[in-house]
């Protein structure tokens, strides 16, 4: 059974007067150990898709299960529980809070729930995996665009969710780091997590093993050929 799944979901907005599905009944499916990506250009809907699957944004039709659930039936507390244990979130853009240092951005999903034990050895090692251990005592205002996708892409992985779900995490990056990004969530589906990110580069296209366009608010199913040609490998 998929970890996540996506039926029918549908986003409808009204602007100008005028509404429109920002959304169109979208279907995805996403199992352990998938990497699932989406592109499309800009205003297309990949953001609204992956709020919808993040439990952030309630659809206007449709459902998101998880593990056969539906989300949109959760309260608010069910859901902020679902987000932090089940999801680990890479939000568009710079998300990192300024006042903290990148160890301690790392850690704060893990505070936000009682858990027993100290997360500081974990955050670490995270963030050694990512590349920047060297980094944890800085603040994000140091870093550069890629350290700072790099040390939201450890925080996303703090609370060990099953579930990665990434916003444009190579956007506004250069060439090189897209790369080491994308090898990171590749060798991440690797070890059983479920990855679905979205991305407006068509050359992000060449890794994960689904692939998927967005246009309008219309997804579409791309052909098998033209996924799964990058090489799992390494270690996380
Ligand atoms: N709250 C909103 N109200 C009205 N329109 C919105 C709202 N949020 C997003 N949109 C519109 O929905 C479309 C899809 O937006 P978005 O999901 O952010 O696209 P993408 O992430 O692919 O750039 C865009 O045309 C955007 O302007
Ligand atoms: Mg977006």
């Amino acid at each position: 059974m998929a970890l996540l799944e996506l039926r029918g979901l549908t986003k409808s907005y009204t602007r100008g007067g005028r509404a429109f599905n920002a959304v169109d009944r979208a279907n995805v499916s996403v199992a352990a150990g998938d990497f699932v990506s989406i592109t499309g250009r800009s205003g297309s809907g990949k953001s609204t898709l992956l709020n919808m699957a993040a439990g952030l944004l309630k659809p206007t039709a449709g459902t998101v299960l998880f593990n056969g659930d539906d989300i949109a039936r959760y309260n608010d507390r069910a859901v902020s529980l679902f987000r932090n244990e089940k999801t680990g979130c890479v939000p568009q853009g710079q998300s990192l809070l300024a006042n903290f240092t990148v160890l301690e951005n790392v850690c704060i999903p893990w505070f936000l729930r009682k858990r027993a034990g100290d997360p500081e050895e974990r955050a670490l090692t995270l963030l050694e995996n990512v590349g920047i251990g060297r980094l944890a005592a800085a603040y994000p205002k140091e870093l550069s665009g890629g350290e700072m996708r790099r040390a939201a892409i450890a925080r996303a992985l703090i609370n060990n969710p099953p579930l990665l779900i990434a916003d444009e995490p190579t956007g506004d990056l250069d060439g090189e780091t897209t790369v080491k990004i994308m090898n990171l969530l590749n060798t991440l589906a690797g070890e059983g997590t479920a990855v679905l990110i979205v991305t407006h580069e068509a050359d992000t296209l060449n890794y994960g093993t689904v692939a998927y366009s967005m246009n309008a608010g219309i997804l579409t199913l791309l052909p098998q050929e033209k996924n799964n040609t990058a090489v799992r490998g390494g270690t996380l």
